[in-house]
């Protein structure tokens, strides 16, 4: 009863959750596996940010159930923010999972495993002190490895579960992260990227995110440091100050704008007007050469109207954001938007959705158009999945770019010249 198979959603944070519990079990003497066929438990880690994630692992617990028909001696067991968001009810829900933990009980995994084989096991419980600083993560293959720096939420945006599922915020001591870093770098990743929901408010013992940024970057034999995601109102002068510097730290920054209209801001509670956000903007762009600037939008808040709507769309194509992750408003239990009336129908929603997507790709076009001819420094990642004959690299703005395969190992920088370009990738020929 050793073999475990982790399946694992949502975002970075909880990837590199699924290295620490893999770093936990395989110390404990469990042996990860690559599918559930072979694996005596099957853990998903989850997400929760909106309904249909939800959906998505419900839907894969109910396969994994009919898998545990056939195989009564298997567990099945959810982990992440569904476990802590929906607690004992998903026991109750769904049946044939033997195991609910929450995102600060990982510590005691393999305890909770050897429980949950002689019964129903849920850890729900929150712990404001845990940051898992002293343990060590299993990391998978790559050139790039997560660090959190910080865990949880003290933001409450009233549309976000984020703070239910993951507790207070919590930064982890200086010293922690830059051990981590030095580790990472001596097992031969090239690149960090610094985690927290709202990275830049870490602060620990007086020092500040424009501290750890700069110790971070100043760590021997790291090729390049970035952090997501950080929030508007913590982008202050000093880290500006610092990813103006340059050198290891990348001059990209995703920043999550959520709408331009200043009522639908007020209604989100996000702590910024778009004045004040795209000040932050202005500044990065004039400190930072070359910025690629990505952000998060979500339509059909409660009280959109169309007047609003219309100020994120002309926004977007004003600001021209490298990228943007769009999102349709999802209702979620627990937070303060909840019980407000929606007022934007599903069909408007998808409407509203589809405009903004359809902007977004031709502005990405047209922003990776503009490298074309320029010479760009490359991090090889490998060879391409979708076709070998092609190296995987991404640029220092983080764009993916591909160029033909001539054996250029994995953590190697190459200069490229961008010859021709799509809204996802770039193409490249060696200099
Ligand atoms: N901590 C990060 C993002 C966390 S969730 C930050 O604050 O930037 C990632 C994105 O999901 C958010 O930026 C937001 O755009 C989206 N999101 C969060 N809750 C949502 C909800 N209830 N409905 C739709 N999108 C949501
Ligand atoms: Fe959610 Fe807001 Fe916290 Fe981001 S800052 S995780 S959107 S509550
Ligand atoms: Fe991340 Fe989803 Fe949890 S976005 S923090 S895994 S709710």
């Amino acid at each position: 009863m050793k073999r475990v198979y982790l399946e694992t959603y949502g975002c970075q944070m909880n990837e590199a959750d699924s290295e620490l519990m893999a770093g936990v079990l395989t110390r404990a003497g469990f042996d990860l596996v690559a599918g559930p066929e072979d694996a005596d438990i099957l853990l998903l880690n989850t997400c929760a940010v909106r309904e249909h994630a939800e959906q998505r692992v419900l839907g894969r617990i109910t396969d994994l159930a009919r898998w545990k028909a056939r195989r009564p001696d298997v567990l099945v067991g959810v982990t992440g923010c569904m476990a802590q968001h929906l607690r004992g009810r998903l026991l109750e829900h769904a049946r044939g999972l033997d195991l609910v933990v929450g995102a600060d009980a990982y510590r005691d995994l393999p305890g909770l495993l050897e429980r949950a084989a002689r019964e129903p096991v849920a850890v729900v419980r929150p712990d404001r002190d845990e940051t898992y600083g002293d343990l060590e993560p299993r990391r998978g293959p790559g050139i790039r490895a997560w660090v959190p720096v910080q865990r949880g939420c003290d933001k409450f945006c009233t549309y976000c579960v984020v703070p239910f599922t993951r507790g207070r915020e919590r930064s982890l001591p200086l010293a922690d992260v830059l051990r981590e870093i030095r580790r990472v770098v001596a097992a031969g990743y090239r690149e960090v990227v610094l985690l927290g929901q709202t990275v830049n408010s870490w602060h620990h013992d007086g020092h500040d995110f424009a501290d750890l940024l700069r110790a971070a970057g100043s760590v021997e034999g790291l090729l390049r440091v970035r952090f997501i995601s950080p929030h508007p109102a913590h982008m202050t002068d000093r880290v500006i100050a610092v990813m103006a510097e340059g050198g290891p730290v990348c001059p990209q920054v995703h920043l999550p704008l959520q709408s331009a209209a200043d009522g639908v801001l007020e209604g989100m509670e996000r702590g910024y007007t778009l004045a004040q956000y795209h000040e932050v903007v202005v500044k990065l762009r004039a400190a930072v050469p070359d910025l690629a600037l990505s952000t998060d939008v979500i339509v059909g808040f409660p009280g959109e109207t169309e007047a609003d709507f219309r100020r994120t769309v002309d926004y977007l194509r004003a600001t021209r954001f490298d990228g943007a992750f769009l999102f349709k408003y999802s209702a979620r239990p627990d937070t303060r938007a909840f019980g407000r009336p929606e007022t934007v129908p599903e069909p408007e929603k998808n409407r509203r959705l589809a405009e903004v997507i359809g902007l977004q790709h031709a502005v990405s076009g047209a922003t990776n158009d503009r490298w074309i001819g320029r010479e760009v420094e490359a991090l090889v990642e490998g060879p391409a999945r979708r076709d070998p004959a092609q190296i995987y690299a991404r640029t220092r703005q983080f764009k993916a770019i591909v160029f033909p395969n001539d054996g250029t190992p994995a953590g190697t920088l190459r200069n490229l010249r961008v010859t021709a370009a799509t809204p996802v990738t770039l193409l490249g020929e060696p200099v």
